[in-house]
């Protein structure tokens, strides 16, 4: 009982010097302004390196905000994205097809000094995140940022939303574009889900609730207009 006490305060004690080295502007801070500065160039696109795909800098900024210490996250796509979660020291899983993107960004990581905290899965997110032993769960971020052709954020909505803590949140990169859209408007009617901030291409949910089964479509929002609702 003690010794669960102690361990209990230690890890408080943890959290609450590394949240207040955050705001302190300490370390991670910094090598995340290093991040933004250098702009590094993660995606190849015909055949050069660019980084025009990465998430904005102030939403950069503003994820990093977000993330509790020792955070428990998952993304689908990879990049500067990716090099945040790790600064910010979250035990995190990236699920995307690529091997030559992980490994740029895993050299950048080692570059910037960043401990290897990062768990890529190397696979269409389709195909991964139904396998429940590759993702964890009790998630306390959850990015979506992957392929992006209909319906692929919807699916890695799917099976990433019950795996993500009540209270955790949701992040939609590319919200305006219609196959993403469809997905931000259905999340913004419905109960179980708060949009707590849209800023630059980004909009972020926190979980309220448990997602309601599948099974039936009455009670959802999006359905309230049908007869019989
Ligand atoms: C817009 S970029 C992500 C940008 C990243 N969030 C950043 O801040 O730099 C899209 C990503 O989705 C990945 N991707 C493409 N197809 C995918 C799939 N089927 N499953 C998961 N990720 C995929 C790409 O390899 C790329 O990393």
């Amino acid at each position: 009982m003690l010794r669960t006490l102690k361990k209990t305060a230690r890890r408080f004690l943890r959290q609450h010097r590394a949240l207040k080295a955050r705001e302190a502007g300490g370390a991670g801070a910094m090598l995340l302004e290093r991040l933004l500065q250098d702009n590094p160039r993660f995606h190849m696109q015909d055949g050069s390196l660019t980084n025009s795909w990465s998430i904005q800098p102030d939403t950069l900024r503003y994820i990093y905000g977000l993330l509790p210490p020792e955070a428990k996250t998952v993304e689908t796509g990879c990049g500067q994205s990716t090099v945040v979660f790790a600064i910010a020291g979250a035990r995190h899983t990236c699920v995307m097809p690529d091997a030559g993107e992980a490994e740029r960004v895993r050299q950048y990581c080692v570059r910037l000094g960043v401990a290897n905290n990062v768990n890529f899965v190397i696979a269409s997110s389709d195909k991964a995140l139904p396998d429940v032993a590759r993702i964890p769960s009790d998630l306390d971020f959850v990015l979506i940022d992957g392929a992006h052709g209909f319906p692929a954020p919807i699916i890695d909505w799917h099976y990433t939303a019950p795996k993500l803590k009540v209270g955790g949140v949701l992040a939609v990169d590319d919200y305006r574009m219609p196959s993403v859209h469809t997905l931000h408007s259905f999340l913004c009617g419905e109960d179980e889900w708060e949009l707590m901030m849209v800023l630059q291409n980004t909009s972020f949910f926190r979980k309220l609730q448990e997602p309601k089964s599948l099974v039936d479509w009455r009670g959802q929002k999006i359905n309230v207009d049908y007869p019989g609702y």
